[in-house]
């Protein structure tokens, strides 16, 4: 399709990835190729389940979903349903989407299609553990990558699920290690500093709510159990969605600015999961990564509502005291 960048989302559906999702299959700047799903937030069978849901929502069933990696590289799996509900979007226990395109093989997909596609990018909204065996199975194909953008890691923001680790690179340290170590490109890390600046607000859920339809419904619907999760672990009104922001991201660059450096992330011990960020240059090492600092986060609002909301655009960009 004329001018459309090419993309696969890898995802561990979860509700911010849902959110994710959304605004992707309604952003006419992408052509999603495939989703590849990983385990993450839960497992994977239940993201599978979660993304057909999205793709039936936005009529988007003929794009294929791929069955990725069960486990993590190397340690257990930990979810974050008490974070995310059993489901994975928020205890809604929606029925079972009939139809759809799912097929096994989420690694052997993202190698094959970066054979066959040029200019190519992944958009990963999980753990990295779907990355991490392509490129050990086949790194000269990832050199065709367009870009990697990676919501994950933090650099001077505190953790989400240890003091210093973002839950994805927690979930599969050695997974994010080994792709910010191997990929021969820069992963833009649009990490915790700026993902934490994106809330959905009661005002801004009430908005939706107003906005009305298939979608506001499905939005307010699976982030109810979110919004409890926040107040009750961070004591704040409303809820962070991470994924949406890597996404509007990947469109519009204006929206993050930050700086490039090289960064590993601790495979194990007391800061297991932690994004340790060069900023300084100590270690003279070549740079593997991108990472944003600052976010523009009204922008971001009206361009994931307005893209979410396209017939309410206007009363969107003239909304007062919402966004
Ligand atoms: O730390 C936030 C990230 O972990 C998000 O991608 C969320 O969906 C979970 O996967
Ligand atoms: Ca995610």
């Amino acid at each position: 399709m004329e001018g459309k960048r090419k993309v696969i989302i890898d995802c561990d559906p979860g509700i911010d990835d849902s959110l994710a999702l959304l605004l992707a299959l309604k952003s006419s700047e992408l052509e999603v190729k495939g989703i590849t799903v990983v385990c993450g937030n839960v497992p994977t069978k239940q993201g599978v389940e979660n993304t057909l849901k999205v793709l039936e929502l936005t009529n988007s069933l003929h794009i294929p979903v791929y069955f990725g990696e069960e486990n993590p590289l190397i340690r257990e799996l930990v979810t974050a349903q008490d974070t995310h509900g059993e489901d994975g979007v928020g205890q809604c226990f929606f029925s079972k989407v009939q139809g759809g395109i799912v097929r096994n093989g989420a690694v052997d997909f993202i190698i094959e299609s970066l054979g066959t596609e040029d200019k190519l990018s992944i958009i990963a909204l999980g753990p990295l553990t779907n990355l991490a065996k392509a490129l050990m199975r086949d790194k000269e194909v990832f050199n065709n990558l367009d870009e990697l953008v990676s919501m994950g890691g933090s650099f001077r923001s505190h953790g989400n699920c240890s003091p210093v680790a973002e839950f994805n690179y927690w979930v599969d340290p050695h997974g994010a290690d080994y792709v910010y170590k191997n990929l021969k490109k820069k992963v833009h890390m649009v990490g915790l500093d700026v993902t934490r600046k994106i809330v959905l607000t009661p005002n801004i859920l009430e908005l939706i709510n107003r906005l009305g339809g298939e979608v506001a419904k499905y939005i307010i619907d699976i982030t109810k159990f979110y919004v409890d999760f926040h107040w009750k672990q961070e004591g704040i009104i409303g809820c962070v969605i991470n994924d949406p922001l890597a996404v509007a991201y990947f469109i519009d660059r204006s929206l993050c600015s930050g700086f490039s450096s090289y960064t590993e992330v601790v495979k194990d011990g007391i800061a297991m999961g932690q994004t340790i960020v060069d900023v300084e240059d100590f270690w003279k090492k070549q740079h593997n990564s991108v990472v944003l600092q600052e976010v523009d986060a009204s922008k971001f609002m009206y361009m994931f509502l307005q893209r979410l909301f396209p017939e309410s655009a206007e009363v969107i960009a003239n909304i007062k005291g919402v966004i």
